[in-house]
């Protein structure tokens, strides 16, 4: 649900820029409380029981700087910036204030507004993902949810890293995630690659479509199972998750790095990352 109101026009602080909003992404799961199994409560107390605890919704904007703090260095009015506060929120508006020394970056000039701003949601989730479960050049790694927003973005980064990528996706978007880097490509809907597939040094679920008592024997030795889109349940089955030989299970949340929006506005500009947008509204 939309609802347009007028609200007062943010002012920079001292340190921070002021962006003129020219696209923003949304996360429909938060937009309709939708959180993972188990998370309900916990959810409710971060974002709000009876309605939004901050009002205006969403992570993410691209926009051009049209005001400056008096302290501010690094950018000028007429900037093309992406900037993502992140748990913050309060980007579905047509201003917002970001600290210079913030989650900011310069738009990189091939991409635009509307792809700048849907980089970082899925990107720096992959980000730290990928750091924590040490991905690193000659891995097998299985992607599941490769179409998504975090999918997508760790599919080519994982790529990037030197990794070879196996991806989980409906056959709709089979070509754009090979497209994207993966080496082979499978659609959920026709195959079950639980028994099919082994010997994966890392496994990203994103679509909770796999527990992690699936997940461990497809792993080799010393394997990471990533359980990204896991509730509370999951999270809590990982604490006592049989390791034998090394395995392990990540899952919790992403944290948010000002740095990781500088890291992939430089990864977008290079060609390595490209967003996936499926759709876009005006208004
Ligand atoms: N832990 C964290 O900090 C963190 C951070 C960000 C997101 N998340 C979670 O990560 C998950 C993914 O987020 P997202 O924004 O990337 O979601 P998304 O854009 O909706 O992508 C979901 C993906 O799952 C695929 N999929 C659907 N059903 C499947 C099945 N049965 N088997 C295999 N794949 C299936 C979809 O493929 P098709 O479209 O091709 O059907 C799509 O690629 C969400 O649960 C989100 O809450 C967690």
């Amino acid at each position: 649900m939309l609802e347009f109101r007028d609200v007062p026009m943010p002012e920079p602080a001292a340190g921070e820029v002021r962006v003129k909003v020219m696209a923003t992404s949304g996360d429909s799961r938060l937009r309709a409380a939708r959180f993972p199994a188990g998370m309900n409560l916990i959810a409710h107390g971060l974002f709000g029981f009876r309605r939004p605890r901050q009002p205006i919704l969403e992570t993410e904007i691209a926009g051009i700087v049209d005001a400056v703090g008096a302290s501010v260095t690094r950018y000028r009015p007429g900037d093309a910036v992406m900037a993502f506060p992140g748990g913050k929120m309060a980007c579905h508006a047509e201003y917002r204030c970001v600290a210079e020394t913030g989650p900011i970056a310069r738009k990189p000039e091939m991409l635009s507004f509307a792809k700048a701003a849907t980089l970082c949601f899925g990107g720096s989730t992959a980000l730290h993902f990928l750091d924590v479960a040490a991905v690193a050049a000659g891995d097998r790694v299985l992607v599941v949810g490769a179409s998504g927003a975090v999918g997508s973005a760790l599919v080519q980064l994982a790529r990037h890293r030197g990794a070879h990528v196996t991806a989980v996706c409906s056959a709709r978007n089979a070509d754009r995630v090979r497209e994207l880097g993966a080496e082979a490509v499978i659609d959920y809907a026709t195959t079950d690659f639980r028994g099919t597939l082994t010997a994966f040094d890392v496994i990203f679920e994103t679509a909770g479509s796999m527990t992690t008592r699936e997940a461990l024997p497809l792993l080799r030795p010393h394997g990471r199972f990533v359980a990204i889109a896991a509730g509370l349940p999951d999270m809590l089955a990982t604490i006592g998750a049989p390791g034998r030989q090394g395995r392990r299970v990540i899952a919790g949340p992403a944290t948010e790095r000002p740095q990781y929006v500088q890291q992939l506005a430089d990864l977008a500009a290079g060609g390595t990352l490209r967003p996936v947008v499926d759709g876009t509204l005006c208004v």
